[in-house]
């Protein structure tokens, strides 16, 4: 193999660029020519390709955002899209891919590799940590720190105003975000996708925070909660506590920006690296992981279908903390 391409798809995540840099790095270190791919398989369809060196990606890894820029794309789901996709990678002598992403991504790399068997190896590139085969995905812990930094200043003026907020943040279909946010918030109730949950029990615990005299209450709700955003069971609440002064906070796409906490610099350092190395070891179709701080390699196919578990007596512990 002597050269290779890196981009990144999908919802970008802080750290991607430190990834970057890392394969970029890691393939010249290694003897490998790199090229960048802008706005992932839009830009191998578009051809809109980039030759990258080690001064490409100086002063990047505190970055957010993503210097290749990132995208979804429609044409790439067609077989005319993947066949003009080739037929750039093919141009440009590419023989190796690292693609910087998630589920939707991988699931790409794996029928463009059915069809035109270029090896791609995945670094799993998404705030909502919702891969299998790894601890945790590139920009979750700085999507984390984000939406703790928000929680925390909503309670001083919760607190001061006696008023129950109702904070939503991302995710997609996993409680990730909103369970770690909500321990580390102390809020009084989180709800996820993963767990059952019910306006009657959100009464319940309001009701009950009233009794004990608590002046400020925080409901974080993951945005795949079953029952409803965070506007609708607000409003829900609000039905059946008219006396409760309640307030909605959406927090969106902030948790997508933002310098890469040192946690997510240093795993997409190694996720980076180590795709490299994968893909000079022969290696395809694969996400590389870190699990129990050791680097792993999880097919595809596995890390797309399989559910990551989350663990659900975390839930009982915020209710136990918040009494
Ligand atoms: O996958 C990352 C993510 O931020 C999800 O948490 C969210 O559901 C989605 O992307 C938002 O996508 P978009 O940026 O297209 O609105």
């Amino acid at each position: 193999m002597k050269k290779i391409a890196v981009f990144t798809s999908g919802g970008d995540a802080p750290g991607m660029n430190a990834c970057i840099r890392s394969v970029v790095r890691g393939a010249i270190y290694n003897g490998l020519e790199i090229m960048g791919i802008k706005r992932g398989y839009k830009g191998m369809i578009n051809g809109d390709f980039v030759e990258l060196n080690s001064q490409s990606v100086s002063n990047i890894i505190q970055r957010g955002g993503t210097i290749l820029k990132s995208a979804r794309s429609d044409e790439f789901r067609t077989r005319t899209g993947r066949k003009k996709a080739f037929e750039n990678l093919q141009k440009h002598g590419i023989e190796g891919i690292v693609a910087i992403g998630g589920n939707g991504t991988f699931t790409g790399a794996e029928i463009f590799y059915q069809e035109y068997g270029i090896p791609t190896i995945g670094a799993p590139g998404t705030i909502d940590n919702d891969l299998y085969g790894t601890d945790y995905t590139i920009g979750f812990d700085t999507a984390v720190n984000t939406a703790l930094d928000a929680a925390d200043k909503i309670r001083d003026t919760a607190d001061s105003h006696d008023r129950v907020f109702f904070i939503e943040v991302m995710g997609r279909d996993s409680g990730y975000i909103a369970i770690q946010t909500g321990i580390g918030c102390g809020a009084e109730l989180v709800m996820i996708p993963e767990n059952p949950d019910s306006i009657e029990g959100v009464i319940d615990i309001l009701q009950k925070n009233k009794k004990k005299s608590k002046s400020s209450s925080i409901v974080i709700v993951a945005e795949g909660e079953e029952v409803g955003d965070a506007h609708y069971v607000s409003v829900k609440a609000k039905e059946k506590l008219p006396q409760f002064d309640i307030r909605v906070t959406t927090l969106g796409h902030i948790q997508r920006g933002g310098a890469p906490t040192a946690i997510d610099r240093i795993l997409s350092s190694r996720l980076g690296l180590a795709a490299v190395e994968a893909l000079i070891n022969g290696r395809k179709n694969e996400m590389v992981g870190v699990v129990n701080d050791k680097i792993i390699h999880t097919s595809f196919k596995e890390a797309i279908n399989n559910k990551k578990p989350l663990n659900t007596d975390l839930i009982k512990m915020v209710n136990i903390l918040s009494i």
